[in-house]
């Protein structure tokens, strides 16, 4: 059991907090947001994500996890110190790191004993060594009489099931260049699943730093693959699903992340395949396969809503419905969404719109909110079809896939649906009478 406090509370944060708590840790959440702090000693999460309350009331009431706004008392007593603030995409592309850099000045400067520092955030390669450089400066110039060691252990949680990705990893990576031993300590914190089985991955800080850009790159390359894969089975006429069984069916692709919609969103691949092409440019590597995948991720959201716009006007029609606006389902998250790509680019159009997201209404009223005059935010699925001449689906929420495809039939104006996460089956669709449209069929 390690005394463990995490600076920022956010996605990765709380999650990760509780997650280790459970692990049978004691472990102080704490972030700069008195608000949001306010609220979670109250019971309130800032997040919906399934599994997460329940689990943030059971280790509260085993006294294992405490709150705090206070980042000086939250790290004065503890063992290791996690950081889980943010590094949003810069704007060259780059990993802004500010975040990173002013919570480090923060522990250099209130730490009050020797501590291991572990880096959560996704942060450029050389980052661990940059961190661990400022803070035993400022020690020194303190005079603490004590330095730090800082382990770079990158997280893999995805939104919508972060607590499960969190707690059931398929690896745990701990990159760590010194001399001393803290890679047991690791092991101690994560007992828990390393005793289920789970490989705990020892590596330098720079490997694991790697590690973590290569992984979410590679999967947003292999989102981008199957969508360009789609676009040809489109004009062939193959069918993409059986094209994606097939190719996945070999162990060596696997089927996950080969299903083709309407470009990856959220708020990772977009800024991490960015920041790895722009590490690499900094070594003078053209990282060109992953360029070329984001590249090819903006030009496949610009092709489907222009082909929304043909259609929709093909068909004398000026109203588009939308079902689903969050970057995927199980998550209300808007970060890179592709619905604010597409949904402008529809309205510059001039066709007006009715939208409905089981969870993401009031942030994607913000994100959309210059475009309010030609949006209309409704109450349910239903509320979309009124007046529409045809309905098109941006995420894959349960709701929208247990529709009654008939009955929604009787509610548009026209039967056009354009099914961009490939959910309903194409000649079920037709035999309904509707004109149907997927991603590659
Ligand atoms: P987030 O924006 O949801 O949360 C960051 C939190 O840090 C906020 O609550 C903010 O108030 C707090 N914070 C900022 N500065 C602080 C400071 N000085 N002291 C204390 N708290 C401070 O971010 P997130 O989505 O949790 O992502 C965090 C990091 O993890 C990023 O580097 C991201 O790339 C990475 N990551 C995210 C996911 C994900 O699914 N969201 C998954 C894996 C890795
Ligand atoms: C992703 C990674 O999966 C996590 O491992 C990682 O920790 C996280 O980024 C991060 O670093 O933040 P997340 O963004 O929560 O997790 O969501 P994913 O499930 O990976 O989906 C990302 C996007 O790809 C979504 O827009 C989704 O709809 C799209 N996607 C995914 C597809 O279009 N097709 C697929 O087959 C899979």
């Amino acid at each position: 059991m390690h005394k463990v406090s995490i600076l920022g509370c956010g996605y990765v944060g709380l999650v990760s907090g509780v997650g280790i708590a459970k692990f049978g840790n004691e472990v102080i959440c704490a972030d700069t947001n008195a608000h949001k702090i306010e609220n979670l000693n109250k019971m309130i999460m800032p997040i919906s994500e399934p599994g997460l309350k329940e689990l943030v009331q059971e280790t509260y009431s085993l006294g294992r996890l405490s709150f705090s706004s206070d980042i000086k008392k939250s790290i004065r007593d503890c063992d290791a110190v996690i950081i889980s603030v943010q590094t949003p995409q810069d704007k060259d592309g780059s990993a802004d790191l500010s975040y990173v850099m002013q919570v480090s000045k923060d522990i250099a400067e209130q730490l009050e004993k020797s501590t291991v520092v572990i880096i959560k955030s996704t942060v450029p390669i050389g980052t661990a060594k940059k961190i661990r450089k400022l803070i035993n400066t400022i020690l020194a110039e303190r005079k603490a009489g004590f330095s730090i060691e800082v382990v770079s252990n990158p997280e893999f949680l995805r939104e919508g099931s972060a607590v499960n990705t969190f707690l059931y990893p398929d690896r745990i990576v701990v990159g760590y260049s010194g001399n001393k031993d803290v890679f047991a300590m690791m092991g101690e914190i994560y007992k828990s699943p390393v005793e289920n089985g789970i490989p705990l991955i020892k590596c330098s800080n720079e490997t694991a730093e790697t590690i973590k850009y290569a992984a979410n790159s590679f999967l947003a390359m292999k989102i981008s693959y199957i969508n360009q894969i789609a676009l040809l089975c489109e004009k062939t006429g193959a069918d993409i699903k059986i094209v994606a069984e097939a190719v996945g069916s070999d162990e060596r692709i696997n089927p996950k992340f080969l299903n083709p919609g309407p470009g990856y969103g959220g708020s990772c691949f977009p800024k991490d395949t960015r920041a790895l092409v722009k590490i690499a440019e900094g070594y003078d590597i053209d990282l060109s396969i992953i360029r070329t995948a984001y590249e090819a991720n903006t030009k496949h959201k610009d092709i489907l809503a222009r082909k929304a716009v043909k259609i929709v006007k093909e068909n004398n029609g000026n109203v588009l419905g939308i079902w689903g606006l969050s970057f995927k389902a199980g998550s209300g998250d808007m970060r890179n969404a592709p619905a604010l790509d597409i949904l402008p680019l529809i309205i510059k159009n001039g066709i007006k719109l009715r939208v409905f997201d089981p969870k993401a209404m009031e942030e994607a009223s913000e994100y959309l909110s210059e475009y309010k005059s030609m949006i209309e935010f409704c109450k349910n699925k239903n509320e979309v079809l009124d007046g529409a001449d045809a309905l098109m689906i941006l995420t894959e929420w349960d709701c929208f896939k247990n529709a009654d495809l008939e009955k929604t039939a009787t509610l548009l104006q026209q039967k056009i649906l354009l099914d961009y996460r490939n959910i309903y089956d194409s000649s079920d669709a037709k035999r309904l009478g509707y004109l149907y449209y997927g991603v590659g069929k």
